[in-house]
């Protein structure tokens, strides 16, 4: 049996407890979640009596090897993921804000304890891209990593095109289904969408990158429907892209609005789902696709860093900082396509 604790009871962290619970091998089905973190209550849940809102019992409770952070935030998320390796316990996460502004701090204090900082739930949900990244594609040259990585605008874009509902319908209604953030102007923005492609990218390229280093964050807030009826005409789709690829020994990373011709795998991508292209000089192109979001996806992703810090099979690495300058302006490359009514926008080839 290994005791895991849940910080954060919410869509995710109750998603690990759905997965856990019908975990049909080993080790996973000997995992015993003793502690729930949450500031509430949930008297009617079968694991009630094990939620807490006592932190300092979990970490002094030798008997837990894995803490599951699934909080969301930056602040109390982060210092209790810092307490939690500190005191020689693997965390895994699915909170990208926290990756992207304290992963490198995390990752050494994982190295110093012996223990690992796991967040494969951060980038994509469900999809399986940062433990490929880490292992499968280390023998090759990684040129180019591009994603649909937000869920809610893709949501938003699919439905604008094939509804003709307005941006602001299309948000409320995959706020309803529970995939935006609890601001959404992280997602509308590109905000979210530039976090995961920093990770994304730091892992492809061995750096630690923050999103804030992003030169060019474009969000959809400026596609109208006008646009994507254009697009149609040139029979494109509009998709919220985010690129990182090498230029000579320096990157070129960014965030925006793409027309997508057919001849794209990323043509096909609807509704909240993902998808990752990872390009390597050996192997070509190979595309990832799956929920990118919602409780159960994104508790799979959970569940398989649990699975991997109790087997072991995962080890600490420590990502190099990135020096200045390594991050180029991307903001005027590639090809742009004009449309009818003058807008410019980007093509992603
Ligand atoms: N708001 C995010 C999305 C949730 O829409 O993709 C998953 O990271």
């Amino acid at each position: 049996m290994t005791n895991i604790a849940i910080l954060g009871f919410g869509t995710v962290g109750g998603g690990v407890y759905e997965v856990i619970s019908r975990a049909s091998k080993k080790p996973l089905n000997e995992v015993n979640i003793k502690y729930i973190l949450d500031l509430r209550s949930f008297p009617e849940h079968p694991l009630g009596d094990r939620v807490t809102t006592d932190f300092e019992k979990i970490i002094n409770d030798e008997s837990v090897s894995v803490v599951v952070e699934t909080m969301g935030g930056d602040g109390v998320a982060y210092k209790f993921s810092l307490a939690a390796l500190k005191a020689g316990k693997n965390v895994v996460t699915s909170n990208k804000a926290v990756v992207d502004k304290y992963g490198r701090e995390l990752e050494e204090a994982a190295r110093e304890n012996g223990v690992v900082y796991l967040y494969e739930a951060s980038v994509g949900g469900g999809i399986p891209i940062i433990a490929p990244l880490n292992s499968c594609f280390m023998g090759d040259d990684i040129l180019r990593v591009a994603g649909i990585l937000n869920g809610t605008t893709n949501y938003i874009l699919t439905h604008m095109q094939s509804e003709g509902k307005s941006l602001e319908e299309a948000l409320k209604t995959a706020q309803e289904l529970g995939y935006a953030e609890a601001d959404p102007h992280a997602d509308l923005a590109g905000l979210d969408a530039a976090r995961k492609i920093a990770i994304l990218a730091g892992i492809a390229l061995d750096k630690y990158i923050s999103y804030e280093s992003i030169p060019h964050i474009e969000g959809i807030e400026n596609v109208t429907s006008e646009d994507i009826a254009l697009a149609e005409q040139l029979g494109c789709v509009i998709r919220l892209i985010a690129v990182a690829e090498r230029v000579g020994d320096k990157a070129r990373i960014l965030v925006a609005p793409h027309l997508v011709g057919k001849d794209s795998l990323f043509h096909a991508i609807r509704e909240a789902f993902n998808a990752v292209s990872v390009t390597g000089s050996a192997v070509g192109e190979v595309v990832f696709y799956g929920q990118g979001a919602g409780s159960l996806p994104t508790a799979a992703a959970v569940c398989g860093d649990i699975e991997r810090a109790i087997s072991g099979k995962a080890s600490a690495h420590v990502r190099t900082q990135c020096e200045d300058g390594f991050i180029l302006d991307g903001s005027e490359g590639g090809k742009f396509i004009t449309l009818a009514n003058g807008k410019k926008y980007r093509y992603f080839e």
